[in-house]
């Protein structure tokens, strides 16, 4: 089988935070966070860039300056962690979970139809391991009944569709950077945005509002603390710098993953859209074997990191804090969730690791069919 690609080397990768960490402290300036976001800028065909300190705060800073409320209602997929919905709820409006499709991993836009009522303000569309739904179906929709869109891209930095990057469909892209993204900094995200309104007052309430946008004055709202430190920041940088050698990587340990599990039975590969340049963000499979979820528990376990395993994903409408409304549950989500075995991988995991996942895997499953 073929090796990997090899990784940059470390020692280019952390001058930069070296030579920042020798510029600190400098409480007046965040010279690296800015300059990440003007190379994000280019990254992102010249829009707006706001870096934060989570793609949780990503989320949080768009939505507030998209201009969710209080009582608002916000379409998201089930098909999600929580992290998408507590900053609707942070902003004090109402996540409404809408299912997916099953067979393309897209919003079910009949149901999402279904959910619009006169206080629906937005659509957050999740584009989960890396898997972008169909920009033209997600257009029609949030225009047809006058929604604005901000992505969940935590996971999809490097994807795009028919042409379309993951973070680009909408009014505000959110972008996650903790550990284990292809893009990473430890902790840390941003806001992509075309919008030069949407990005100053994303901008304003990363920061307690103490830069506000244009015409505004200094902390006339509250908001966040939620900054991204520079040592992160020059992390971030450095990543973004090496991101198309990260994107080529993890592209080769999902091919080499998946070729070493082709004669594992019950375990299908599932396939990105013909228009859609993934980002493979996890290898998927989709589990034909009796009791699915036991199964990649029961992976989690033997040392194969996976979604539904070893992070517990289930369908977000299902959490306490969310199950007993009044709507049915997501089906298809729930579907998709225990049918879909999910490996999580890191850069750092070579044919060694790759090797020990596809034997563990391909052991168990011949234990699960037997
Ligand atoms: C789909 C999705 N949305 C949002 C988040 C939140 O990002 P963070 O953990 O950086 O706050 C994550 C990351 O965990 C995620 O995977």
């Amino acid at each position: 089988m073929s090796a990997l690609p090899p990784l940059p080397a470390a020692g280019a990768f952390g001058a930069g935070v070296l030579e920042t960490l020798a510029g600190m402290p400098d409480p007046a300036r965040a010279a690296c966070a800015d300059a990440f976001e003007r190379d994000l800028s280019g990254v992102f065909d010249g829009r707006y860039a706001v870096a934060v300190n989570s793609g949780t705060a990503a989320l949080h800073a768009a939505l507030f300056a998209a201009g969710i409320r209080p009582g608002d209602e916000v379409l998201l997929p089930a098909l999600t962690v929580v992290m998408t919905a507590a900053p609707v709820v942070q902003l004090g409006a109402i996540p409404v979970f809408v299912d997916s499709d099953p067979a393309t991993l897209d919003v079910d836009y009949a149901d999402a139809a279904a959910k619009v009522t006169a206080r629906t303000r937005a659509i957050v569309p999740v584009h989960l391991w890396g898997r972008m739904g169909d920009p033209a179906a997600l257009a029609a929709f949030s225009s047809r009944h006058g929604l604005a869109v901000v992505e969940d891209a935590a996971q999809a930095a490097g994807t795009s569709r028919a042409g379309i990057a993951a973070g680009t469909s909408g009014a505000a892209g959110c972008f996650s950077m903790k550990d284990g993204k292809i893009l990473w900094s430890g902790e840390g995200g941003f806001v992509v945005t075309g919008d030069a309104h949407l990005a100053a007052r994303a901008r304003a309430f990363r920061g307690h509002w103490l830069t506000p946008p244009p015409g505004d004055r200094p902390q006339q709202q509250l908001a966040v603390n939620a900054r991204l430190a520079e040592p992160l920041a020059a992390l971030a940088h450095a990543n973004l710098r090496r991101l198309p050698a990260l994107l080529e990587r993890r592209r080769a340990q999902n091919t080499y993953l998946l070729r070493a599990l082709a004669g594992a039975p019950g375990l299908t590969p599932i396939r990105p859209a013909t228009d859609e340049t993934w980002n493979h963000y996890s290898p998927l499979l989709s589990i034909g074997l009796a009791r699915p979820r036991a199964f990649a528990e029961h992976l989690a376990q033997r040392g194969v990191p996976n979604s539904t395993g070893t992070f517990h994903l289930i369908p977000c409408d299902t959490r306490p804090m969310f199950a007993g409304g009044t709507l049915p549950p997501c089906r298809g989500a729930a579907q998709i969730l225990e049918r879909t075995l999910a490996v999580v991988l890191t850069d750092r995991d070579d044919e060694a690791v790759l090797d020990r996942y596809a034997a563990a895997i391909t052991h168990t499953s011949a234990e699960w069919s037997g």
